[in-house]
């Protein structure tokens, strides 16, 4: 099983919380977060990612800094069951308010979602998606040594697709 909560060295990756709903907001609505993402609501990502933990086992946890409290972002892994490439993967993700680029926070995360994935699933590969222009994340996937597997279209988008296999 996923844990459902689990430290980092620098964050705590927990469940969600209706109140967490507006710093979610927050992050989305920041001009440079939306060059690469859409804006989404975050009262139904919540509820979504509340249904996936319940559904699937897993799912993206609310990144907090421990001593403060804040949502700073969402990390962790999602099952596609729409994915065009293979049958219902596991996705390692990302995303950090502005304010917490640069750190190394989103590669931190999302080894602990790599980790899990190792310990926890069977899944013979892990993958990630994004967008070609995505430099960053594409940054995030080559440091925790996902290497780019192909390009597709999904969810209306041209989206690159990378992969770590067992
Ligand atoms: C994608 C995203 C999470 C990447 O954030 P990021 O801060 O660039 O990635 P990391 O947290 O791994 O940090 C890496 C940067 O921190 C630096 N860094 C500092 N300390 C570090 C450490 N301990 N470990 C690794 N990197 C560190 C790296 O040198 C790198 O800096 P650079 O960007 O100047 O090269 C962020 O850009 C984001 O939220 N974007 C919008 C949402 C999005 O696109 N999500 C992905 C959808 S597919």
């Amino acid at each position: 099983m996923i844990p459902h909560e689990l430290r980092t060295e620098r964050m705590l990756l927990r469940q969600w919380r209706e109140g967490d709903a507006e710093a979610l907001e927050e992050i989305y609505r920041h001009p440079e977060f939306l060059e690469h993402m859409p804006y989404r609501d975050p009262y139904e990502q919540i509820g979504r990612f509340a249904r996936e933990w319940r559904e699937d086992g897993l799912s993206h946890w609310a990144a907090v800094d421990p001593e403060s409290g804040r949502l700073i972002g969402r990390i962790g892994l999602l099952r596609h069951h729409d994915w065009p490439e293979s049958p219902s993967p596991v996705e390692v993700g990302w995303a950090l308010h502005r304010d917490c680029w640069g750190r190394g926070l989103a590669t931190e995360g999302g080894r602990a979602g790599l980790e899990c994935w190792r310990a926890h699933l069977d899944d013979p590969q892990l993958i990630s998606i994004t967008t070609p222009a995505n430099r960053r994340s594409r940054a995030v996937m080559e440091r925790l040594g996902l290497t780019l597997r192909g390009e597709t279209h999904w969810h209306e988008h041209d989206v690159i697709w990378y992969a770590l296999d067992r």
